[in-house]
């Protein structure tokens, strides 16, 4: 795997593997990489030719009292992890290749953006929007891979693809869990041990949640006062949001069915962790 720094040595490798009639895979992450970012370099690397894994913990999509200078980086371990699940680059730019001047251009993915971690992070996919633009111009025609754990950005991301032309396919892939249901993090290493062990409570709640809609629950406030209690029966938990929504659109249903989503966000500690599940199983 070869490393790269810089824009203009990425676009050259890139340019050269695609002009030689090579598929180039793209995964964007923020590093500290662990099995489910690294499932999508597998899904990238077994279906392309050449697979760009990048590293950038974007300032953009932090609010000023968020955890950026905290966020846990490991540049080295995340090479050889990448390397070992198939990369052939690794772009791990400085703040100052991505932004070398304050970038006046933001791009917004208006409605999806507004609800949900939106309200609850008003900046925060505007950064992501942005960086991803930059990143899909960087390196062009590609198929890019997304985690469905982060299912409201996934959406933001195709939606921006698609509104704006990009020449990129958006791929999601599932969601990789611990054994006890607690969707992997980044952020779980911010919890202390009876909080890691409190965490799967938010996975529960959706599940019961899942299995109320399957059993003929038609009713969003019914399914959402189910998730919530669940949640705030976990003295560790502090609940943000649960709700059942469209799995297109992100907007609450007003009669349930098994092609809606759940979605639920909840502190654990100085964590805030998401998670999310299809209906349908
Ligand atoms: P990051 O949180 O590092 O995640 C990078 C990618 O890994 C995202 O597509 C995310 O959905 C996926 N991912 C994270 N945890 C996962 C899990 N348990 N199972 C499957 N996939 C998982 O998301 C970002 O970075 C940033 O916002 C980014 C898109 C890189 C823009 O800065």
């Amino acid at each position: 795997m070869e490393l790269v720094k810089t824009i203009a040595e990425l676009r050259g490798a890139v340019d050269d593997h695609r002009r030689a009639g090579r598929s180039i895979g793209l995964v964007p992450t923020m590093g500290f990489l662990h099995r489910g970012h690294l499932s999508l370099v597998v899904a990238s690397a077994s279906a392309n030719d050449i697979t760009v894994t990048t590293i950038f913990v974007n300032p953009l999509q932090f609010a000023p009292d968020e955890d950026l200078d905290a966020y846990p980086r490991d540049p080295e371990g995340d090479a050889e992890k990448a390397a070992a699940a198939g990369s052939d680059y690794l772009f791990l730019p400085e703040p100052a290749e991505m932004y070398p001047e304050e970038s006046l251009t933001t791009v917004t993915v208006a409605a999806l953006s507004a609800g949900y971690e939106g309200e609850s992070r008003p900046t925060h996919f505007a950064g992501v929007s942005t960086v991803v633009a930059k990143l899909f111009n960087i390196v062009g025609p590609c198929r890019a891979y997304f985690g469905e754990k982060d299912y409201q950005q996934l959406m933001i991301v195709r939606r921006m693809a698609r509104d704006l032309d990009f020449r990129v396919e958006v791929i999601g892939c599932p969601t990789c869990r611990e054994a006890d249901g607690l969707a992997l993090s980044s952020r779980n290493k911010y919890l202390r041990d009876p909080e890691r062990s409190a965490a799967p409570v938010l996975h529960r709640a959706l599940e019961a949640g899942a299995h109320a809609i399957r059993g003929g629950e038609a009713d969003p406030a019914k399914v959402r006062n189910l998730m919530a209690q669940m949640v705030r029966e976990e003295p560790l938990a502090r609940l943000d949001y649960v709700d059942v929504v469209d799995s297109r659109t992100l907007e609450p249903v007003a009669v349930c069915d098994e092609s809606n989503r759940l979605i639920g966000a909840a502190y654990f500690g100085r964590a805030r962790l998401i998670d999310n599940m299809a209906v349908r199983r």
